[in-house]
């Protein structure tokens, strides 16, 4: 196994993705500087072949999360090849420019493999982009936001405890890019900032330190349109495997000064979120609990630091974003009942099963749906993080007044989307117009529960 330095005085074993081009542009896979894997950059239209040699010593499969791609090329869990085994993806990049990211999928080992250090970022560009007047490659950063709990000796710490299972894996350290307390040195100018949540579970509440406003310029799959224009926001709520793109001007800060990403203390989700603080356990017990498991789901949490460059500052074009695309007609509706009980994700009482599809887990080709998600309420119900594959899709309505009062402000859902979170007692509404045939899926994206079997197969036709 590799080994990476994750924090200052160690090293820690990790999985990585590495790559090379075999023929085509040297530029599509920019190597990463810590175990996550090479940042594949493709231009929307190109045509891509990648082949995918497994040296685990277990079963794995890539999955591209939020591109659109023929369902050979998906990545699908009935797909993962054994050790030693490969697999070759073929697609043509129909996805628009924005962010996206790629992952293991075998089913029943994603959650470990993700954290053991498998996951990169890929970026679809478009020519158009410059004339948009968004910050070209040179004045954008990503950051992938994992959060990680490091013993000791520095060894990535798994699964310890039956929690675990309900609440998804948690951790004590929050990377960026693979290390702790990241810093970014800006120039004072605006930058386009890709914030993407590669963590099994946990969820950001992502603020400035000096509570400036965020604004949003791409909510998951694609940048927002004209129509919808910047959303501003005081907090923005990222759940696994959501992106989030921002435009932010480092130049209306003073030259020489530093701000911070944070993650925002939010009481309303989570088991022990729900107990701890609310009087239910004594102080001293909730401060054994915290010690034993780490900061739970909606604990306040340092992310990364921006240093604020001295230079002269640089204005920024005006930005236009691209015009919406035509929406697809409503034809079609399913509805989909989430439950968590017994330890376990539920998709309409059914878990997953590798070839199953059920007569309602069917959707039309190039007409719309509208899929109704409904989670359940109840003590035990959770919040999840529901994807599906092989489309993007919008967000028609959420139920009003159910998403908790300290994340409500924080919610983008104009644009389109592949992955939406969804809160205990709330109903959400997509338009959903799947455009490959064949069979794809939906599920949790809380990677213990999508092991755990929070997971549908749905086939286009
Ligand atoms: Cu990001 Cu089914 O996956
Ligand atoms: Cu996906
Ligand atoms: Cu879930």
């Amino acid at each position: 196994p590799d080994t990476v330095r994750i924090r200052p005085g160690g090293e820690t074993a990790v999985l990585r993705y590495t790559g090379q081009v075999l023929r085509g542009r040297a530029d599509a896979l920019r190597p990463s500087a810590s175990y996550l894997g090479p940042t594949l950059e493709l231009r929307r239209g190109e045509r891509v072949r990648i082949e995918f040699r497994n040296r685990l010593a277990d079963p794995s499969i890539i999955h591209w999360h939020g591109m659109i791609v023929p369902e050979a090329a998906d990545g699908h869990p009935r797909f993962a090849v054994g050790p030693g085994g490969e697999y070759v993806y073929e697609f043509t990049v129909t996805n628009p420019a924005g962010t996206y990211l790629y992952h293991p999928h075998p089913h029943g080992l994603t959650g470990a493999q993700v954290y053991r250090g498998l996951a990169g970022l890929l970026i679809v560009r478009e020519a158009q982009e410059r004339a948009w007047g968004l910050p070209g490659p040179e004045h954008e950063l990503s950051l992938v936001i994992q959060d990680r709990r490091l013993a000791g000796d520095n060894r990535l710490e798994f699964k310890r405890m039956m929690m675990d299972d309900m609440n998804g894996v948690l951790g004590d350290t929050v990377l960026v890019n693979g290390v702790a307390a990241a810093a970014f040195r800006v120039a004072p100018r605006p930058w386009r900032l890709r914030l993407v949540n590669a963590s099994n579970a946990r969820i950001y509440k992502l603020a400035w330190s000096d509570d400036r406003p965020m604004r949003v310029i791409a909510s998951g799959n694609g940048l927002l349109s004209a129509a919808e224009g910047i959303q501003t926001r005081p907090y923005v709520v990222l759940a696994p495997f959501e992106r989030i793109e921002l435009l932010e001007d480092f130049g209306t800060r003073r030259p020489g000064s530093e701000v911070a990403l944070v993650s925002r203390e939010f009481a309303s989700l989570g088991m022990m979120g729900g107990m701890m603080g609310g009087g239910m356990m004594g102080r001293g017990m909730e401060d054994m609990m915290r010690g034993m498991m780490g900061p739970g789901q909606g604990e306040a949490l340092p992310v990364a630091r921006f240093d604020v460059g001295t230079q002269a500052r640089t204005a920024g074009e005006e930005l236009r974003l691209p015009p919406a695309p035509r929406s697809p007609r409503e034809g079609h509706e399913l509805h989909t009942r989430l439950a968590f009980r017994h330890m376990r994700g539920f998709l309409d009482g059914r878990r997953f099963k590798m070839e199953a599809v059920a007569d309602d887990e069917r959707l039309p080709l190039d007409e719309g749906t509208v899929w109704t998600f409904a989670n359940d309420g109840g003590p035990m119900a959770m919040a999840h993080p529901m994807h599906i594959h092989g489309v993007r899709f919008r967000v028609l309505e959420r139920s009003t007044g159910d998403a908790p009062a300290d994340l409500r402000e924080g919610l983008v859902d104009a644009g389109f989307k592949d992955t939406f979170l969804i809160f205990p007692g709330e109903r959400v509404r997509l338009l959903v117009a799947p455009t490959e045939p064949g069979l794809f899926m939906y599920h949790c994206h809380n990677l213990e529960h999508e092991d755990g079997g929070m997971m549908r197969n749905c086939r286009f036709e």
